[in-house]
């Protein structure tokens, strides 16, 4: 689709990734807007019957770029701290679009949230329920809220992406709800709407969902039958993606979970896909630096590493890594550790990964890597953040330059009892 070999060169859309390479030098991030408004329409059409509010995870890419390729086409945004809020607002994502998750709102984060007046904050506990009540209060305005609830539901995905346990620290405790709504419709300056549920990220198995959809109709017609008002639910994120080349989930499976659980209730209904829309519409190309032989192992050491994208090191995520060039149908596979230079035995992107041979100054891609990618980025080993570019057609641009080395370090400041270096040439 997107990112295809053409005339043995990989493409992103109709760009060749090596003219990019030319023109910014690597590593770099390459988005696809083509690809990115694909994803979008899907998902909006397959929830069309349902006229659900879908609110981007900007957590997974925050570029400004993105977000206004999606706002653009009517999403909304899904922020979980102030510098997200202002993300999308600059990216013109209408207030009224706009929900705001997370378990550590601070009060100057839910005072900002208010004066800007967004449409729904997420409630994750009672001590915060406190604190949306007081500063709306204060601001003589009511806060439309739902209560995000943990409906103890495993989302068989990774331990560190799973939120919908009792264990993890999202979300009220399935036991405490009850109380919890009745408690958010006595306080003043809130106003309870519904309910939240977001089980955890990278979901291919479709059956958590339907448990935790299932949980939440029946949540609902408890509320209700304690006289409580129950009109919106946010379904949060969580459809995975296809990272090895495994069947996708289905969408349209998905879309027929959330009508059979929770479509006839009358609610409102929001989402908060965050990877769905832009993993697969980003890849992350680097050069071979080093092709080093060990006693044992062979070694691509790469100008990418770590800090440019962690979820190998972090998740022991599985990345596709594809030579830019395209190899010879015949090419001998073999076995190679890909690398990146950073001083850690965890900057480690794949181990005895059958590759086709690569060679020193040779592109490779890192396919799938629009999500949580360059948002995850850091100057780990005084590695400036790298350049963001998107394609759309025949045409790029760069959507965020490469920090330059001045720039990292002009963010520094030193104290004022440290005298500032002398000014080179200076007696
Ligand atoms: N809503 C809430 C409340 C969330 O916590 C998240 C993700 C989303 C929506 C979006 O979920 P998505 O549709 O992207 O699965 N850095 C990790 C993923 C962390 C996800 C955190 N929460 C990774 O690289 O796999």
């Amino acid at each position: 689709m997107s990112f295809t070999y053409r005339m043995g060169v990989l493409h992103a859309d109709d760009v060749a990734l090596p003219a990019i390479a030319e023109a910014v030098g690597t590593p770099f991030y390459c988005y696809s807007a083509t690809l990115i408004a694909h994803r979008y329409r899907a998902f909006a059409q397959a929830l069309a019957d349902l006229s659900p509010t879908i609110c981007f995870a900007l957590k997974a890419n925050g570029n400004q770029a993105v977000v206004r390729t999606l706002a653009d086409l009517g999403a909304g945004a899904d922020v979980v701290s102030e510098g997200e809020l202002f993300r999308a607002i600059a990216a013109g994502v209408p207030p009224s679009r706009i929900v705001f998750s997370g378990v550590g709102k601070t009060k100057a984060e839910i005072r900002t949230a208010l004066e800007h007046g967004i449409w729904q904050l997420n409630a994750e506990s009672l001590p915060e329920l406190d604190a949306l009540s007081e500063v709306a209060t204060a601001l003589g305005r009511t806060a439309q809220i739902v209560l995000r609830v943990n409906p103890d539901v495993d989302a068989k995905t990774h331990a560190k992406i799973s939120t919908g346990k009792k264990e993890n620290k999202f979300g009220i405790d399935w036991d405490h709800v009850r109380d919890a709504y009745a408690r958010a419709a006595a306080l003043p300056g809130v106003e309870p709407l519904g309910l939240a549920v977001h089980i955890g990220s990278q979901l291919n198995d479709l059956a958590p969902f339907r448990a935790a959809f299932t949980k939440l109709a029946e949540m609902v017609a408890a509320l209700r039958a304690d006289g409580h008002t129950v009109s919106r639910l946010d379904l949060g994120g969580g459809l995975g993606v296809s990272y090895r080349g495994d069947a996708p989930p289905d969408l349209a499976g998905y879309a027929r979970i959330v009508r059979e659980t929770v479509g006839g209730l009358g609610c409102h209904l929001a989402f908060e896909p965050g990877r769905w829309m832009v993993a697969d519409a980003g890849v992350l190309v680097a050069r071979t630096t080093y092709v080093k032989d060990g006693t044992t192992r062979r070694f691509l050491i790469l100008d990418a590493a770590m800090n440019d994208l962690i979820r190998p090191a972090l998740y022991e995520a599985w990345h596709e890594i594809r030579p830019v060039r395209e190899p010879a149908a015949d090419a001998t596979i073999a076995p190679v550790d890909v690398v990146g230079p950073v001083c850690e035995t965890g900057d480690t992107f794949a181990v005895g990964r059958p590759m086709p041979p690569v060679e020193a100054g040779d592109l490779v891609a890192f396919m799938n890597a629009g999500a949580y990618g360059a948002v995850m980025a850091s100057t780990y080993n005084a590695r400036p953040l790298l350049a963001e570019v998107m394609v759309r057609a025949e045409r790029f641009a760069v959507v965020r330059p490469r920090q330059t080395i001045a720039e990292m370090i002009a963010a520094d400041r030193l104290p004022p009892w440290i005298e500032a270096p002398a000014a080179p040439g200076a007696d």
